[in-house]
């Protein structure tokens, strides 16, 4: 490293907590919205401009998707009281009250389902593990549109995975159908002024990238040095994080109890329609 992390100033210096590697890097202004993604928590009490909703769809919508299928559809939720009963539901964090749009993106398998009745086909597929992943991979993909285009408007995004942690009383907030699984939220908003949120640094690359064969050479160091970049960053956001990004990452998957209601999601998926075979 060869200045202080409070110099760090490009954009790939915030991405990775350290000073950006001496390489030509093309900055446009689609790489330096994705390098500059924080996930935003506190919401100006500002409703969306014109038109966001549509033009976040859009993007969402212009995501790849498996064979054209388009296994997956957003929930948008605005009405506040609405709003509020479902914030409880997501593990009850205070800023989807405060986002002016939840989203909650569902695999959905349903409408496959609806077609293939009415082409008279068997619809057998529809019954594997392969279509649910299909359907997660789509509106993951769907999502991470949705969440550039927010923010490439000014706004700020928050994923929410606590919209699985209570799976059944959701589906029935949300009136879905059989074959449709709400998998997770995104509250957009403008943010808050003074808003402090920041580009978290991720691991380094050495340790993501694996060349032609996955090999875990190096991942102790790889792992040693993000810890080291992720203690200062935990203290200078105040964020009162126990440890390391170790002992923290270690600490969600420790016991079952750490998964908030998530345990249930097989039984809760086959509930809802979902074969799994
Ligand atoms: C699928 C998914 C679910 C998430 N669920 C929550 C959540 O329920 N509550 C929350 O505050 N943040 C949630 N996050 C945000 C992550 O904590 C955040 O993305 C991560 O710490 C990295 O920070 P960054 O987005 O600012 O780079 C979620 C992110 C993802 C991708």
């Amino acid at each position: 490293m060869t200045r202080a992390e409070n110099a760090l100033t490009h954009p790939l210096e915030l991405r990775y907590g350290t000073s950006a590697p001496q390489t030509e890097w093309v900055m446009n202004p689609i790489v330096a919205g994705i390098l500059a993604h924080k996930s935003v928590r506190k919401f100006a009490p500002t409703s969306l401009p014109p038109n966001a909703l549509e033009q976040i769809v859009a993007g969402a919508q212009s995501a790849a998707t498996s064979s054209n299928l388009q296994t997956w559809s957003v929930i948008a939720i605005q009405e506040s009281s609405h709003k509020d009963s479902v914030a409880t539901l997501c593990g009850n964090q205070e800023f989807i009250r405060r986002a002016p749009l939840f989203l909650v993106f569902c695999a959905d398998l349903a409408r496959l389902g609806a077609i293939s009745e009415r082409e008279g086909l068997a619809g057998e597929g529809l019954d594997y593990f392969e279509m649910f992943i299909m359907a997660t991979i789509d509106a993951g993909l769907a999502a991470q549109n949705a969440a550039l285009t927010a923010e490439s408007l000014g706004l700020g995004i928050c994923y929410v995975g606590a919209a699985r942690n209570n799976p059944r009383e959701l589906a029935t907030a949300l009136q879905l159908p059989q074959k449709v699984f709400a998998l997770f939220g995104m509250a957009i908003g403008v943010p808050a002024e003074g808003d402090s949120s920041a580009v978290k640094p991720r691991l380094p690359q050495a340790e993501i990238v694996h060349h032609e064969t996955y090999n875990t050479q190096g991942q102790e160091a790889n792992i040693a040095e993000y810890n080291a970049i992720m203690r200062k960053f935990y203290a200078s956001q105040n964020m009162g994080v126990e440890g390391d990004w170790s002992l923290h990452s270690a600490k969600r998957e420790e016991h079952v109890k750490a998964l908030t209601g998530r345990e249930i999601m097989r039984e809760a998926l086959i509930e809802r329609g979902f074969g799994l075979k």
